[in-house]
């Protein structure tokens, strides 16, 4: 294990997305300490209104783009250390435009990881495990930190690119850095583009749930506050150079969680659509996270799938404000797609 790290100061970047909002509120409740600015673009994905009401001496906003190298040398000198969520972060979205996504995910990193390596700040590269393309359905194997890389979708090989600038500037210019690949988060915030809020916000307006395919690829579902956690079990414990794979032995089949969402609104199993499925589509993502557990001790704490879900159905019932401005808008585009 790693000494420990105490940082007091912290940039975290896209920190008024999905994930990257649900680790500051992680840090704000958890770590008194530690203060937090956070840099975001707002993006059609970021909303200040995910971490409004959050103590104004414990969490700044500054709006910009984090491939501003002038901005971005600036908030990284005043740090102790940099936790990079920022990103297009959408697989359907980086199949019909995947410029926005080198742009973000790999100059975007490229040019944090320089203002790291020039001010001798602790970076961590938050990433995914779409960077280890699929398994098959009746594989028994699950990803480890040792499987080869095999992105599929633009989205994802921006995110192995990103990965590997990574690794390049710890090896070359001893940049004090840890990457961790996460399987697929759920709960508050999460965009209305992304699967498991699709439905139910499609549930709540009475529109039919859309399904992929043949709903038979599975993701392994984490809750977002057990991501957080372990996040910051590898920024403040993890070995420098050293990729942790994060996950909570969730896989389950889009058809299964489907279901579960419609039996929560009282639907019958088969009220929904099939729709066009995604070019290229993914068929199984599994994280084994065993590194993760023994070296550094971390456990998820949320991981009864069902009450996770159930209370982020609730949160998405109480938060109509927060997510019918981009109802519409999402809806186009996907319809224009087939989906
Ligand atoms: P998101 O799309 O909800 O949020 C992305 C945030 O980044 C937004 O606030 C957006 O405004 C901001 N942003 C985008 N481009 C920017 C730029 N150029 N400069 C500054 N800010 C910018 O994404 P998310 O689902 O919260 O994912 C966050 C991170 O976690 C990403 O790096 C993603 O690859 C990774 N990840 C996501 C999952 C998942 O299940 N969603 C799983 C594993 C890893
Ligand atoms: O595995 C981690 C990744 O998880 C992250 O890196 C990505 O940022 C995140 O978006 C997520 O990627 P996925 O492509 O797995 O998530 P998405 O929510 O888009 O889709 C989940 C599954 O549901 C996938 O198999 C596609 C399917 N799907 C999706 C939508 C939006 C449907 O069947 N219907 C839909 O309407």
């Amino acid at each position: 294990m790693g000494g420990t790290f105490e940082p007091e100061n912290i940039v975290v970047t896209g920190g008024c997305g999905f994930i990257g909002s649900n680790f500051v509120h992680h840090v704000v409740r958890e770590h008194p300490g530690v203060h937090v600015t956070v840099l975001d673009k707002l993006t059609y994905a970021g909303n200040p209104g995910n971490i409004a009401g959050l103590p104004s001496d414990r969490v700044e906003l500054v709006v910009g783009d984090i491939c501003d190298e002038g901005l971005v040398d600036r908030l990284v000198a005043g740090a102790d250390a940099v936790v990079h969520y920022a990103a297009e972060s959408h697989n359907d979205n980086s199949i019909a435009d995947p410029s926005p996504f080198l742009e973000t995910n790999v100059r975007g990193t490229y040019t944090l990881i320089e203002a790291c390596r020039k001010h001798g700040v602790r970076y961590h590269h938050v990433s995914t495990d779409e960077v280890y393309g699929d398994l098959a359905l009746d594989d028994p194997a699950r990803f480890t930190e040792e499987t080869p890389y095999r992105p599929s979708s633009p989205y994802s090989s921006t995110k192995a690119a990103s990965d590997m600038l990574v690794r390049t500037w710890v090896r070359t210019f001893g940049l004090r850095a840890t990457i961790s690949n996460c399987s697929n988060n759920y709960g508050p915030y999460q965009h209305v583009e992304k699967f498991i809020p699709r439905q139910i916000t499609n549930l709540i307006d009475g529109v039919r749930p859309k399904l992929y395919g043949d709903g038979r690829n599975v993701r392994d579902w984490i809750h977002t506050e057990d991501h957080s956690s372990a996040v910051w079990c590898i920024l403040t414990k993890g070995r420098i150079g050293e990729t942790y794979l994060i996950g909570a032995d969730g896989e389950r089949d889009n058809l299964a969680v489907l279901r579960e969402i419609l039996r929560a609104f009282g639907r019958p199993e088969d009220d929904f659509d099939w729709v066009r499925d995604r070019p290229g589509h993914d068929r199984r993502y599994a994280i084994d996270s065993a590194k993760l557990r023994r070296e550094l001790g971390w456990e998820p704490a949320r991981t009864d799938f069902a009450a996770g879900l159930a209370e982020t159905i609730e949160w998405y019932r109480e938060n109509e404000p927060w997510w019918r401005p981009a109802k519409e808008a999402t809806e186009v585009r996907y319809r224009a797609q087939g989906q």
